[in-house]
């Protein structure tokens, strides 16, 4: 018989500081009315000074683990999908497994921006169903706030901090989520709508690159809402082509947490009511990588799912990337 890769426990971790829409009107020149109306967002959460990528999905990664009741000697590759990490290198995967004292697995970093999570959740599977490898620890951790400008009104809004987690393996006991079906692409040629323009090797880090605010987050705003919409749509029915699923099969969706209008605008296209959609935006903003997995979690600690429901998480970020998955709910 085939091995099937399911998600076997969750979590996720969010600062406790909150910054609302009142405290940036006094930042940059905005108002709480323009972000609501654009974005859907009221506040978003910012880690510590002293708080950093590995710490959050350090919390996540535990909360998982203790859901999925598992020891962390028990993970057999840690994937962390960041595009904050700690350092360049080493990887965050790497601290994590020290700090997990995840003593049998290996670790690396997946950049797929807000993408991420289901990158790893494709690699995931296919070590899992491949029988390479038995448990997989995915987190996705983000503390955007270190490369955001908070002078730059037009991206300063978006972002906040935070981590998810999951763990996805073959062996569960209880009620758990089938990873039926992903579905990921890129697009390199548009890579230029949404970057970090220098600390790479193409431009390292110098005086010069300080002074230009080239360590913060660059993004055409329009131009990419305009893809997100189009690529979500695309990956989410390739996943639904290739199960035979309709609409009405759908019980949930889970998007990237971008923008309100986005998350709507999929909704639509999907026909599916905005009560089946799940939305944290309002509270948390855009935690990149971490967004699918912390509205999942909150998601399933919250709601009562049916055996056989059908959950479609949908994602798009820098790269461009984008991805979607279904995940089926088995006794
Ligand atoms: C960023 C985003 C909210 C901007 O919304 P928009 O409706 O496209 O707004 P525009 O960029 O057209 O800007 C409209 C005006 O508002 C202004 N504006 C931008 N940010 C503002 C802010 N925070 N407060 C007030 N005005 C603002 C602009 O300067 C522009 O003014 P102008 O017409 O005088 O030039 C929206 O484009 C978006 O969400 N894009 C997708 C972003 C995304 O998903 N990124 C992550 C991918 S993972």
């Amino acid at each position: 018989m085939s091995i099937k890769a399911k998600i076997v426990g969750t979590g996720s971790y969010l600062p406790e500081k909150v910054l609302t829409n009142e405290a940036l009107e006094k930042m940059v020149d905005t108002s709480d009315e323009w972000i609501v109306s654009r974005t859907g967002m009221k506040e978003r959460r910012i880690a510590r000074e002293d708080e950093f990528t590995s710490d959050m999905g350090y919390e996540a990664a535990v909360r998982a683990l203790e859901d999925a009741n598992i020891t962390s000697n028990e993970v057999d590759f840690i994937l962390v999908a960041t595009l904050t990490p700690d350092y360049a290198f080493p990887s965050t995967a790497c601290l994590l497994q020290a700090r997990l004292k995840a003593d049998k697995a290996a670790a690396m970093d997946i950049q797929a921006a807000c993408t991420g999570y289901l990158y790893a959740l494709s690699l995931a599977k296919s070590f899992v169903e491949s029988g390479m490898y038995k448990t997989i620890l995915v987190v996705a951790s983000e503390k955007l706030s270190s490369i955001v400008n908070y002078k730059d009104r037009n991206t300063c809004i978006l972002f906040g901090d935070g981590a998810s987690a999951c763990v996805v393996s073959s062996h569960t006991s209880k009620k758990s989520l089938y990873l039926s079906k992903v579905s990921l692409g890129a697009d390199g040629t548009l890579s230029d709508l949404l970057m970090l323009p220098a600390g790479g090797a193409r431009a390292p880090a110098s005086l010069d690159t300080i002074a230009a605010d080239l360590h913060y987050l660059k993004m055409e705003g329009k131009e990419v809402f305009k893809h997100a919409v189009r690529r979500m749509e695309s990956s989410s029915k390739e996943c639904m082509d290739h199960l035979g699923l309709e609409e009405k099969d759908i019980n949930w969706i889970v998007p990237h947490q971008a923008n309100m209008r986005i998350i709507e605008a999929i909704a639509k296209r999907f026909n599916v009511s905005m009560e089946k959609v799940y939305v944290t935006i309002h509270k948390y903003g855009n935690t990149s990588a971490s967004s699918v997995g912390i509205a999942l979690d909150e998601l399933l600690k919250e709601k009562e799912l049916q055996v056989g429901d059908n959950l479609l998480l949908t994602a798009f970020g820098a790269g461009l990337t984008w991805g979607s998955a279904i995940l089926t709910v088995e006794e």
